[in-house]
C-alpha cells in the first residue's frame, strides 16, 4: 500500500471546506510506527477546530481527529515496544482524520483482545478526560454526590460509569427526554433534563453536589456552582453553548455569550469554600513523560468497553460531524474506514 485517504480544510473557519484527498505515503521516520486505521473517535473539538473556535487549533490547512484505533503495519528501526500485527489505540495532536497514521509509541496503546477498533477508537480521548477531571482535579472520594453535563454524550457517559465504578453517586444532566430515558435503562437513576430555568430546578434538590462537571458554560454552569457544596469542586473543561448551529460560527452571537460568561470572585470562593478548576488535555501532546503516565493510568481504568453510539463510514465524515454538532448523539461517534480502500 503506497496511498492512504486524509481528510482536510485548507484553514479553520467553516466546516464545509473539509475534503477527502488521497496521497502518497512518505517513508516512515525511524522512530515511529505506521498504523492501519480501522476507525477514528470523533470529539466535539474537532467541530470548534474546524469552525475555528479553538484556540489550539493549526494555522493554514490541517487534518483534524484527535483519536483512532488500528493494526501496526510497519515499525520504524527506532521505535520500540510494538509489532507488526499490534492491534493499537492511540491519540494525536490532529491529523488522525485519515486511513493511516505515523505515531511515536509513546502516544500508543494496546487494544484489549475483546474490543473492537471502533470501541478502541472511543476510549482514549473521552476517557482520560472524565478521568482526569474527576480523579486529578476533582480528587473525588468515595459517596460524594456529583452533577455530571451532557451525561449521555462521550465524555459524560465515561463520567457517570467512572463514578459508579469508584462508588460515588452521579447525577446527569442532558438536553432531551429520549437521552433520559436511554441514561435510566443503562442502570443510572438519577438524571435530569435541563429546563430553561435550571437553577431553580437544581435548587429543588436538597442534597447539592460536592463536584460537578461542566463542559457546556453560560447559566447551565454558574447555576451548578451555586448547587455546590461547601469544599466543593467544579471542574470546567468545555463550552458547548458555543456550538455553531451551522457550519460557520456565528461570531456577534459567540461574542455576545463569551461577553456573558460567568465570572468567578475569588475572595467570594474562599468564604463559601467552593472552587473552580479548568483544564485543557491537549497541552499534555507537548508533556511527554505526563502523557504517557496519563496513558498508563488509563490502561488501569476499571471500565468496560466504552458505548459506541453511531457508527459512519469513513467518507461520511460530514454527516457523522453534522450529528455530533446537533446535540443529539448519545455515547461516541465513530468512523470506521472499509478495507482495500487505501
Ligand atoms: N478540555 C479538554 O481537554 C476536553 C477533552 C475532551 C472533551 N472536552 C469537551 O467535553 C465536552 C464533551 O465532549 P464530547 O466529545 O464527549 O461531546 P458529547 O458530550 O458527545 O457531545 C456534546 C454535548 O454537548 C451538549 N450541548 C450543550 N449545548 C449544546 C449546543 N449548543 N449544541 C450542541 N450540543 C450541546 C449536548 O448534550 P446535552 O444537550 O444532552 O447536554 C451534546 O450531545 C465538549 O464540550 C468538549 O469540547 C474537553
Amino acid at each position: 500500500m503506497s496511498t492512504f485517504r486524509y481528510w482536510q480544510t485548507p484553514r479553520a473557519g467553516n466546516m464545509a471546506r473539509l475534503t477527502l484527498h488521497t496521497g502518497n505515503l512518505p517513508a516512515l521516520a525511524g522512530n515511529h510506527v505506521r498504523i492501519k486505521v480501522h476507525a477514528v473517535g470523533l470529539n466535539f473539538a474537532d467541530i470548534f477546530a474546524l469552525t475555528g473556535l479553538y484556540s489550539a487549533t493549526p494555522q493554514g490547512a490541517f487534518t483534524p481527529g484527535l483519536e483512532f484505533a488500528g493494526e501496526v503495519q510497519e515499525v520504524g528501526p527506532q521505535a520500540c515496544g510494538f509489532a507488526v500485527g499490534d492491534r493499537v489505540m492511540g491519540v494525536t495532536r490532529f491529523g488522525g482524520y485519515t486511513t493511516v497514521i505515523d505515531s511515536e509509541p509513546d502516544y500508543l496503546i494496546p487494544l484489549p483482545a475483546q474490543w473492537d477498533y471502533a470501541q478502541g477508537a472511543a476510549w482514549p480521548a473521552q476517557t482520560l478526560t472524565a478521568w482526569y477531571a474527576l480523579t486529578h482535579l476533582g480528587a473525588l472520594q468515595p459517596d460524594q454526590q456529583v452533577l455530571i453535563h451532557s451525561a449521555a454524550g462521550g465524555v459524560g457517559l465515561q463520567a457517570m460509569k467512572l463514578v459508579q465504578a469508584l462508588g460515588a453517586h452521579p447525577t446527569g444532566t442532558v438536553g432531551s427526554e429520549e437521552k433520559a430515558s436511554w441514561l435510566r435503562q443503562q442502570g443510572f437513576a438519577d438524571v435530569l433534563i435541563r429546563e430553561a430555568d435550571f437553577a431553580r430546578q437544581l435548587q429543588r434538590d436538597e442534597r447539592g453536589f460536592d463536584l460537578v462537571l461542566d463542559a457546556i458554560g453560560g447559566k447551565v454552569q454558574s447555576a451548578s456552582f451555586d448547587a455546590l457544596n461547601p469544599m466543593g469542586r467544579l471542574v470546567v473543561f468545555g463550552a458547548a453553548e458555543f456550538t455553531p448551529s451551522h457550519n460557520r460560527p456565528n461570531y456577534l452571537k459567540a461574542a455576545w455569550r463569551y461577553l456573558r460568561r460567568p465570572r468567578y470572585d475569588v475572595m467570594k470562593m474562599i468564604s463559601s469554600n467552593r472552587s473552580v478548576l479548568a483544564f485543557n488535555l491537549i497541552w499534555l501532546w507537548e508533556q511527554k513523560g505526563k502523557m504517557q503516565a496519563l496513558l498508563e493510568e488509563l490502561q488501569t481504568i476499571p471500565l468496560p468497553p466504552p458505548h459506541v453510539g453511531r457508527r459512519f463510514a469513513f467518507e461520511d465524515a460530514h454527516e457523522a460531524l453534522a450529528l455530533l454538532r446537533s446535540g443529539q448523539s448519545m455515547g461516541k461517534v465513530v468512523l470506521e474506514t472499509a478495507p482495500g480502500l487505501e
